[in-house]
């Protein structure tokens, strides 16, 4: 996905955000960027750094919306924050290194899971083994009792009882027959047919034990390295489990795909992954803002801010992966900045998010598509919640348009929240028929602009009620 060209991204983010091109251009050029680096010569790489993005705009206009199908959209380890979360290092809280170690911990696990996808085949293959050896253990031990029916085990009638005897209590003589017997046996295990029979099979505890370590003052990191620490001494908490055969297949395929994936290896990938091509996208970062520093929680906020300028012009992070330096990471950051403005952020960190952009308030025209154009518009929502009592719900034009309209009006003359008013229209709007459609006799109810104005005019009309109900 990651070589898609700007044109074809924005493309992609048309299918979920109506407008804001802007935006969606500058993200575009973002991301194409993390792919044009990779491929400059090494000595040039180090030199392009990237140009970070803050994105401005009301709330309820599609910020976050863009971020979160850009993390679809891309190859590059993506991580998402809210910088409101954050406290300034050394009071209790997350500081904001976290977001580089989460970044980092995501990637990792994202690439072991894809490194244990390349050898699952592999791992399928010696589970189918070790199940073998569970169902009739290979290796002689003493001779004990020989059952006469050893020679039975060719028959394969018998092959069944025999299994389950040998389950319970294995078999321990070497028989000529073995050899046949399992490739029999795989023959059963390949179709399915001994699923349901039990097997006991040593499962480690992943968990190991509890220890909780309450790590407050920016101790997070300390707090880790402990826990992992301690799960390394205490020795594995491994258990004697029966299992079906179907499960045993599905716990030792899995253990033998950790086993057959050379971690090391992968965290060098990733870590490298992060440090060439990652991208931190900074929500509500106009939260950290205050404007009177001085007194209060705004003290803690331009800590934050201090505390983040580092990490946007590049540092070195510990995290329990290593190192990792944030020259190369793209940060793209976004607010409503709703009651400051972008140069409320102090100087130092403003510089370093050169490229701003500024998304569009919504009006009716976006409105309209909005409720009907994306692939999760609203409309088809309600339609499938309510096709599941059977109620076949539609819309016509006019009430469409009439919703949009609503929500404009009742935006502009209450608070501007964008395409979020269209949520609370929809939710009063189709209340009656949301809460009757399991007992309703029409099944089919088409909503048009008379139905619409109707059901909202006492609410519209009423400023106050607007603002208690939409
Ligand atoms: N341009 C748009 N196209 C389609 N849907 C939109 C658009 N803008 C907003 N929405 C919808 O409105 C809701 C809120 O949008 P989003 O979370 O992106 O707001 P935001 O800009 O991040 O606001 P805030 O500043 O309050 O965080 C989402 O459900 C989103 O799908
Ligand atoms: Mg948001």
């Amino acid at each position: 996905m990651s070589d898609l060209k700007p044109i074809e991204i924005v493309r992609e983010l048309d299918k979920y955000i109506i407008g804001q091109d802007k935006a969606k251009r500058s993200v575009a050029i973002a991301l194409r960027n993390r792919w044009r680096r990779r491929h400059v010569e090494e000595d040039l790489q180090d030199e392009i750094s990237p140009k970070n993005i803050i994105m401005i705009g009301p709330t309820g206009v599609g910020k976050t919306e863009i971020s979160r199908r850009l993390a679809n959209l891309t190859d590059s380890p993506f991580f998402k924050v809210e910088a409101s979360k954050f406290t300034e290092i050394g009071y209790v809280g997350r500081d904001v290194e976290s977001m580089v170690r989460d970044l980092v911990e995501l990637t990792v696990n994202r690439m072991r899971d894809q490194a244990e996808d390349e050898v699952m085949d592999k791992a399928e293959k010696i589970a189918e083994e070790r199940v073998l050896d569970l169902l009739l253990p290979k290796t002689p031990v003493k001779a004990a009792a020989v059952p006469d029916s050893a020679d039975d085990a060719v028959n394969v009638e018998n092959v069944e009882e025999q299994v389950s005897e040998k389950v319970e209590e294995p078999v321990l003589e070497e028989n000529p027959a073995t050899d046949k017997t399992r490739e029999k046996l795989r023959k059963m295990l390949q179709e399915g047919k001994l699923d349901s029979r039990m097997v006991d099979i040593d499962v480690t505890d992943q968990q190991g034990p509890m220890i909780e370590i309450f790590s407050t003052m920016g101790m997070e990191d300390i707090g880790m390295n402990i826990r992992d620490m301690m799960s390394n001494l205490m020795p594995k908490n491994t258990k004697r489990r029966k299992v079906t055969v179907e499960e045993a297949l599905d716990i030792l395929t899995e253990q033998e795909a950790q086993n057959l994936v050379d971690l090391d290896k992968v965290v060098d990938k990733a870590v490298e992954m992060v440090e060439q091509s990652g991208i931190i996208f900074i929500d509500e970062i106009d939260k950290v803002t205050g404007n009177h520093a001085g007194s209060g929680p705004e003290v803690s906020r331009e800590g934050v801010q201090r505390d983040l300028l580092p990490i946007v012009e590049g540092s070195s992070v510990p995290t329990k992966y290593g190192i990792v330096k944030t020259d190369h990471i793209l940060f793209i950051a976004s607010g409503a900045f709703h009651t400051s403005k972008p140069s409320d952020l102090i100087p130092e960190l403003q510089g370093r998010f050169p490229i701003r952009v500024e998304l569009d308030s919504l009006g009716q025209k976006e409105f309209i598509r909005i409720l009907t154009e994306p692939q999760n518009a609203l409309l088809l929502q309600y339609i499938a919640l309510l096709r599941t009592e059977g109620v076949d719900l539609s819309f016509d034009d006019s009430a469409v348009a009439e919703i949009a309209r609503i929500a404009e009006e009742v935006n502009s003359r209450t608070e501007n929240i964008g395409a979020r008013r269209l949520h609370t229209l929809m939710e009063y709007l189709l209340e009656d028929i949301l809460f009757n459609a399991p007992d309703v006799l029409e099944k089919n109810v088409t909503i048009d602009s008379g139905f619409v104005k109707e059901r909202l005019k006492d609410v519209v009309a009423d400023e106050d009620l607007s603002r208690y109900i939409l």
